[in-house]
């Protein structure tokens, strides 16, 4: 029976059966757990042995006298650790949340926001808006791909402001041209009809003059002045008003030929040697148009070998172009010139329209080909014509 117990109302009653059994078992004291009810419960059962101070009031009979029976019961604890397991689950998840938020600003600010300002900034260049320019003042690599970003925008305005001033230039140069090539035809037409009257009343009276009159040479000049003007009035109708090619199957190698034919006189008596071997390549253009263009280009070639020289002309195919070099040997082009001698009215000569040039370029252009010049001072100048060779060639 229960004698003494911290447990109040045990006092008195029985020992539990499961706790005598334990005892009877356990070879010393030892811990074990059990369920009491539905608490899990420690237990420790120690006996009280019976010793010799005990003998004098209990006797000697027993050699034990009784058990102590230590209980603890683990629901305390159990609570307490759920409680605590409750907290830190709770203040793990508050403290995740919080580092995720943290997190999310970090990057926004950090990251997010310099890209999304950086992306609406390209947007309004891409839009047209070359004003526009990103913050710079980061120093990790988003300000560095700043700096590149604004450089290159600033590059693009720049380029930009270029063209449009050139466009602009442009402009006013067409206008220009157009005004000025009015006014020149306009002049022409009316200097074409009279001129040819004077030309036949010149040419009436220079028939009427003796071989050995003194005023025949006078009549020559005059003639060939007129010539000269009669040039220039057609010159400049051509540039003024460009006539479409008429194209049709056209052997260049005789067109070059029929070039050099016109000015082999003038080529001789200037004691310049010209070289031709023909080729046949036949293209789709204007054989007279061409013929103006070679003629233009040649007699540019004679007048710039006032000492003599050698002027050549060549052709070959190159992939689906036909290529004609006219190449002179003589004073060339200063560098700085360059540029200036197909542009209409440019003429370093006394006698000189300057619109063989750009006439020539105008019709090589109508013809879907191209016209450049390479000059080296002293050494002499080639003209280089380039044209599509047609398929069925
Ligand atoms: N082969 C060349 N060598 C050196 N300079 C040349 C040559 N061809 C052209 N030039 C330069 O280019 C200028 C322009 O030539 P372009 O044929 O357009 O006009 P031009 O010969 O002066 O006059 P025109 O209208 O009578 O032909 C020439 O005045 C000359 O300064
Ligand atoms: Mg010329």
């Amino acid at each position: 029976r229960i004698v003494a117990s911290s447990v109040p109302g045990e006092i008195g009653s029985r020992i539990y059966d499961e706790d005598i059994q334990k005892y009877r078992t356990q070879s010393g004291p030892e811990v074990f757990s059990h369920k009491r009810g539905n608490k899990l419960v420690y237990s420790m059962l120690v006996p009280i042995h019976n010793e010799k101070p005990c003998q004098r009031c209990h006797g000697s009979d027993h050699k034990i006298r009784g058990v102590l029976d230590v209980e603890v019961s683990t629901m305390k604890t159990a609570s307490r650790i759920r409680t605590l397991r409750i907290r830190t689950t709770i203040f793990s998840v508050l403290t995740l949340l919080a580092l995720g938020f943290a997190l999310t600003i970090a990057t926004s600010l950090l990251v997010t926001k310099p890209v999304e300002s950086m992306i609406k900034t390209m947007k309004k260049v891409q839009d047209g808006d070359l004003s526009v320019r990103v913050d710079e003042q980061r120093g990790d690599e988003i300000g560095r791909l700043a700096i590149s970003f604004n450089s290159m925008v600033e590059e693009l305005q720049r380029a930009h402001e270029e063209i449009r001033r050139c466009h602009i230039e442009e402009m006013q140069r067409v206008e220009r041209m157009a005004t000025l090539g009015e006014l020149a035809a306009a002049i022409a037409h009316e200097i074409k009809n009279p001129l040819a009257g004077i030309s036949g009343a010149i040419q009436v009276i220079a028939e009427e003059l003796k071989e050995d009159d003194s005023k025949k040479e006078i009549v020559t000049d005059i003639l060939s002045e007129i010539e000269r003007l009669d040039k220039t009035v057609r010159d400049l109708l051509t540039f003024a008003k460009p006539v479409s090619p008429k194209m049709i199957p056209v052997d260049i190698s005789s067109v070059i030929e029929r070039s050099i034919n016109l000015i082999r006189l003038k080529a001789e008596k200037q004691n310049v040697k010209v070289h031709f071997r023909p080729s046949e390549v036949i293209i789709r253009a204007d054989p007279e148009q061409l013929t103006q263009v070679f003629l233009n280009i040649m007699i540019n070639a004679i007048h710039s070998m006032p000492e003599g020289g050698e002027l050549r002309a060549e052709l070959h195919k190159d992939a689906d172009q036909l290529v004609v070099k006219i190449s002179d040997t003589g004073f060339g082009i200063p560098p700085d010139r360059i540029k200036d001698v197909f542009k209409p009215f440019y003429t370093t000569k006394h006698t000189g329209t300057g619109l063989g040039l750009s006439i020539s370029k105008n019709i090589v252009e109508a013809h879907g080909g191209t016209l450049d010049v390479e000059s080296q001072l002293g050494v002499g100048t080639t003209f280089i014509v380039k044209m599509p060779l047609t398929k069925e060639t």
